[in-house]
């Protein structure tokens, strides 16, 4: 996947932030720490650093959103991730309820809370920040790793 067809997806699926340029996803893949796991119409963007593995982002094309590939994705990069890490952190927006219920099935708890750091047109909302070990526990949710 180009970064520009990364940059399509991440600009449309987040509406409410702001969309990643792709001299970003350029910079970020030509970073050796940094991974790629892509599917049809989604992708998720790692870095793995000092046994801690790092989700920077994870979208999903809004037309294809529901439909399991978001769940894919975090199956792959954190089964890849677990190879060389024992924990996952990631940050959320604590009104993201599709990202948040994802990242549940996989252990991710919240460790630590940055008020009103998302900007929102009625107000703020909080930054999660959530962490899980790894291996992550396999549930039925989070058996299906996507084929490459
Ligand atoms: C979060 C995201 C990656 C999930 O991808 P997805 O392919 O839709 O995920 P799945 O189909 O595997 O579903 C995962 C969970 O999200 C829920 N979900 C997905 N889309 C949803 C929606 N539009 N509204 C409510 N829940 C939704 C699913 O119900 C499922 O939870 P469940 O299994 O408990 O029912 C996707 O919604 C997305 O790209 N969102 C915009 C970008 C974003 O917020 N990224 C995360 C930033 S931290």
């Amino acid at each position: 996947m180009s970064p520009e067809e990364l940059a399509a997806i991440h600009r449309a699926a987040f509406t409410q932030e702001r969309a990643w340029a792709s001299s970003e996803f350029s910079d970020l893949l030509a970073n050796p720490l940094t991974h790629l796991e892509a599917a049809a119409h989604g992708f998720a963007l790692w870095r793995g650093i000092a046994g801690e593995a790092e989700l920077l982002t994870i979208a999903v094309a809004p037309v294809a959103q529901a439909r399991g590939i978001g769940t894919g994705l975090m199956t792959t990069w954190m089964s890849k991730a677990a190879k060389t890490c024992t924990e996952a952190v990631l940050d959320v927006a604590a009104d993201n309820i599709s990202a948040l219920r994802l990242y549940q099935h996989y252990g991710f708890e919240t460790i630590a809370k940055r008020p009103n750091y998302y900007r929102r047109p009625d107000g703020h909302a909080d930054a999660l920040i959530m962490r899980a070990r790894l291996p992550f526990p396999v549930s039925k949710k989070s058996s299906g790793e996507l084929r490459p």
